[in-house]
């Protein structure tokens, strides 16, 4: 199976109204453990890392990883830079071969930066037949590098319809009432605001904040117009689980058996998601 572009999937699943996952890596059982998940439920799937993830793992390393993987698939893999704030961070990424990029403009000072710098790197992306994906309101919960913690705003769907006409951006990730990170309170999703986003944009809308959402979340965001799914967190706790359980264990085999445990977290998402048995 080639390398595909998050576009190429995300056009299929626009067309069928499903679902793809997108998951977060920042090493080589993370990037297997969500190639293995795919390829056991016959399903697409996005791979990629963020702008904040670069620490534990830098591009040079995790980059070669994922796009090898991907190409060795044997289901259809797009490999994508998430939350990247800086124009330094997603021209690396294009360097390295993405097929789509994250531009996080929420940081921004104000929201005609965000419009502004989102504009430019549209045309960069497209003029090299990458597809860019793009962030209005704020989806809350990932803290920047001084610690503070980003608010949600919930995204308003009149300023989402200029947003991309102004910008361009090929994909829109929405703040309907998700977060990132673990729940401190149980998720209440503005549908309607969804219904009204997905009546003024044309473009693929995506949805931050994946984990520890209920079936019923994905079933209704899904048919309310999400094409793409990011996930992260309830990954990690899967393996976590596993590492925590037996301090005697042999780190090798700790490793396999969290990196089996990711296997099944993201695989649980893919069929939620009915992507599986599209691969
Ligand atoms: P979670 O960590 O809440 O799953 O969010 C993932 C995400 O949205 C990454 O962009």
């Amino acid at each position: 199976m080639a390398l595909y572009t998050m576009k190429e999937l995300l056009q299929d699943a626009q067309q069928k109204k499903y679902g793809i996952g997108f998951f977060d890596t920042f090493n080589t059982d993370m990037v297997q453990a969500v190639i293995r998940a795919a390829e056991d439920c016959n399903s697409p799937v996005i791979i990629g890392t963020a702008e904040a993830l670069l620490k534990y793992c830098p591009f040079e390393v995790i980059m070669p990883a994922m796009l090898e993987a991907a190409r060795q698939a044997k289901v259809p893999v797009a490999v994508h830079l998430d939350h990247g704030y800086s124009y330094d961070v997603v021209m690396q990424a294009l360097r390295w071969g993405c097929g789509s990029v994250m531009y996080d403009g929420t940081r921004e000072k104000d929201h005609a930066d965000n419009v502004r710098i989102s504009a430019q790197l549209a045309r960069i992306c497209h003029a090299m037949g990458v597809g860019l994906e793009c962030e209005l309101g704020s989806v809350g919960g990932l803290s920047d590098e001084t610690g503070k913690e980003d608010q949600t705003a919930y995204t308003d769907p009149e300023d989402a319809r200029r947003f991309i006409e102004q910008t361009g951006a090929d994909f829109l990730a929405v703040s309907i009432g998700t977060q990132h990170g673990v729940y401190k309170a149980e998720p209440k999703l503005d549908l309607n605001r969804l219904a009204e986003i997905h009546a003024a944009v044309d473009v693929p809308l995506v949805l931050h904040g994946g984990s520890g959402l209920s079936d019923d979340d994905f079933r209704n965001t899904i048919a309310g117009g999400i094409r793409k799914i990011n996930v992260f967190t309830d990954v990690i706790l899967a393996a976590k689980e596993i590492i925590h359980a037996d301090a005697n264990e042999a780190y090798a085999d700790a490793m396999l058996r969290a990196q089996d445990a990711m296997k099944e977290a993201t695989a649980v998402k893919l069929r939620l998601f009915g992507s599986a048995g599209r691969g």
